[in-house]
């Protein structure tokens, strides 16, 4: 596990940045007026600070955090809440903005929970989707890019806390 590390690069910063305008006018276009992003932390902080900047009009913000993966590349399968929103959902055009989905566990955790907080609406942005590791059939309105079954790092993605700071996503590989 030690000599893990960042390998090919998988998308560049031109091309996420391409996506993630695009991913953003989609958006903003769906939701013109009352638009609240759910952004998960820590994996999705850049991803939701380049979607918003690519948004015009207002738009407000909030911070959930929760844990999936105890430590490594492979999933636990349990979900624990760390931080909670500190403003409510009630009548709110609430999009979640993810980093991946692999698994779909965190999400579907995430969408009940904040479904049940009476949202006018309820969508989820993912930057990235891995459909070939799916365990449950879980909706995500946007995603950006499909990729295979690899561990990947950068743009704000992880492995034990380090190479959130890349620019572009590599796969990360002995
Ligand atoms: P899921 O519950 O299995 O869908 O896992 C989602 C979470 O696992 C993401 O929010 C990430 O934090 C983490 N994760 C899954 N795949 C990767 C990856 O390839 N690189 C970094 N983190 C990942």
């Amino acid at each position: 596990m030690a000599d893990l590390r960042p390998t090919e690069i998988l998308l560049t910063d031109a091309q996420i940045q391409r996506r993630v305008r695009d991913l953003a006018t989609e958006i903003r276009r769906d939701f013109p007026d009352d638009l609240h992003l759910v952004a998960v932390l820590k994996g999705a902080f850049i991803f939701l600070s380049d979607l918003i900047r690519n948004m015009s009009g207002h738009v407000s913000l909030d911070f959930m955090a929760v844990s999936s993966y105890a430590k490594g590349t492979t999933s636990s399968g349990e979900v624990r809440l760390l931080k909670d929103l500190d403003t409510t959902l009630d009548g709110r055009n609430v999009v979640i903005v993810e980093d991946i989905v692999d698994t779909g566990l965190t999400l579907t955790y995430l969408q009940d929970i904040l479904r049940a907080r009476n949202p006018k609406s309820l969508r989820t942005a993912c930057l990235l989707s891995k459909p070939s590791r799916r365990q449950v059939d879980v909706k995500v309105e946007y995603t950006g890019f499909t990729i295979e079954d690899r561990f990947v790092v950068g743009y704000g993605l992880d492995y034990d806390e380090q190479y959130r700071n890349l620019p572009h996503i590599a796969v990360l590989e002995p």
